[in-house]
């Protein structure tokens, strides 16, 4: 019987087709010439009704066997040649190095601020915070720096135009409400204020924070800096305690050969008040004995009173650095505009 002889050699042939087929898409082309509707073997199934009532079965079963076979070879090598597909084309080198990912780094303002926060946290400081856009009460009125003081011209700010919280918010309760301008912070003194008023004595913080003054840009100003304000109140509390703590974080920060110095100077929410001058090898590399650092000294009774804190049983002292010129000294970087203008040939350095 022909057909029956006829079978083997074509599945033969197929199966030799589909596992030599190069690709995917050649793969298909097979199947169809093959297994399609007009494909070559279908044509052979065509044929079996063209056979006798005898001869139908065993050739039936004969070409389903085949055709299962084809099939198994089909989806074999589509496996493969899909595997072969995910593959990279060009072959990999296991032994080239790695992409190394440039690391980003912090900010040289914020690696000197978080050494400052880590010395004063070893004496028992913790961290406060308050908000840069305040009010005139918090940056100045509590601070003992009424509208009419003088102090007020030298901490000129940006005013936003819109009014802020009411004063009898922010005022011991009884005062006349009075609309009170929002401004930019001028010092970070406004969150002593905050602090006080929002827990008892003892207080223990450092704040550190950005602050903003109408200033034109130069290499000794900018019209936003950071500092770090240091407030502590307790029973008893001297100069004596501030010296001791400021020169103890100056160590920390540039190094054991740093002096410490205090000048008498004016602020109008500490009495006395001073500022802080230090001198090391670092300022002699700048070509000066001492550098001004600091703002500080003994919490103005009336401050106290302002927070409701009773100034017969409390003292305490205050401070305020700069951050920048920390980080100057400490970098011998001599323009403060390098810190702000996220150029990062200048910032990778630290
Ligand atoms: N707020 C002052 C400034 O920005 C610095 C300062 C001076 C802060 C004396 C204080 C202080 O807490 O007691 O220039």
């Amino acid at each position: 019987m022909s057909l029956l002889n006829d079978i083997e050699p074509l599945k033969e042939t197929a199966l030799a087709e589909l596992k030599s087929a190069p690709d995917l898409a050649a793969l298909e082309q097979t199947k169809g010439a093959w297994l399609g509707a007009n494909g070559k073997f279908t044509a052979l199934m065509k044929q079996l009704g063209t056979l006798s009532k005898e001869e139908k079965p065993a050739a039936g079963k004969f070409i389903n066997a085949a055709k299962v076979e084809l099939e198994a070879a089909l989806a074999e090598r589509r496996a493969e040649l899909e595997l072969k597909a995910a593959l990279p084309k060009e072959p990999t080198d296991f032994t080239l190095p790695g992409r190394r990912r440039a690391l980003g780094k912090l900010h040289p303002l914020t690696q000197v601020t978080e050494d400052i926060v880590r010395a004063f946290r070893k004496l028992g400081f913790a961290v406060a915070d308050g908000p840069e856009i305040e009010d005139e009460y918090h940056c100045f009125d509590a601070l003992n720096t009424p509208a009419d003081h003088p102090a007020r011209d030298t901490q000129d700010t940006f005013y936003l135009n819109v009014l802020g919280a009411s004063r009898s918010e922010s005022h011991a309760a009884g005062e006349t409400p009075a609309a009170c301008s929002l401004l930019l912070r001028t010092h970070t003194s406004s969150v002593q204020i905050r602090v006080m008023k929002s827990q008892p004595p003892p207080v223990r913080i450092i704040v550190p924070g950005r602050v903003y003054r109408r200033d034109n840009a130069d290499a000794t100003h900018n019209p936003t800096f950071q500092q770090i304000e240091g407030l502590y109140v307790d029973k008893g509390v001297t100069v004596g305690d501030l010296k001791g703590t400021v020169e103890f974080v100056f160590k920390e920060l540039l190094g054991s050969d740093v002096k410490i110095r205090f000048r008498p100077h004016y602020f109008s929410y500490t009495e006395p008040s001073f500022e802080i001058d230090f001198s090391s090898a670092l300022v002699k590399k700048m070509g000066k004995d001492w550098l001004e650092i600091a703002g500080c000294g003994m919490v103005h009774p009336q401050v106290f009173e302002n927070v409701g804190y009773d100034p017969e049983v409390w003292t305490g002292w205050a401070f305020g650095f700069g951050i920048e010129r920390i980080a100057m000294i400490r970098y011998g970087i001599n323009d403060i505009r390098l810190f702000y203008e996220n150029d990062v040939r200048f910032l990778k350095q630290f």
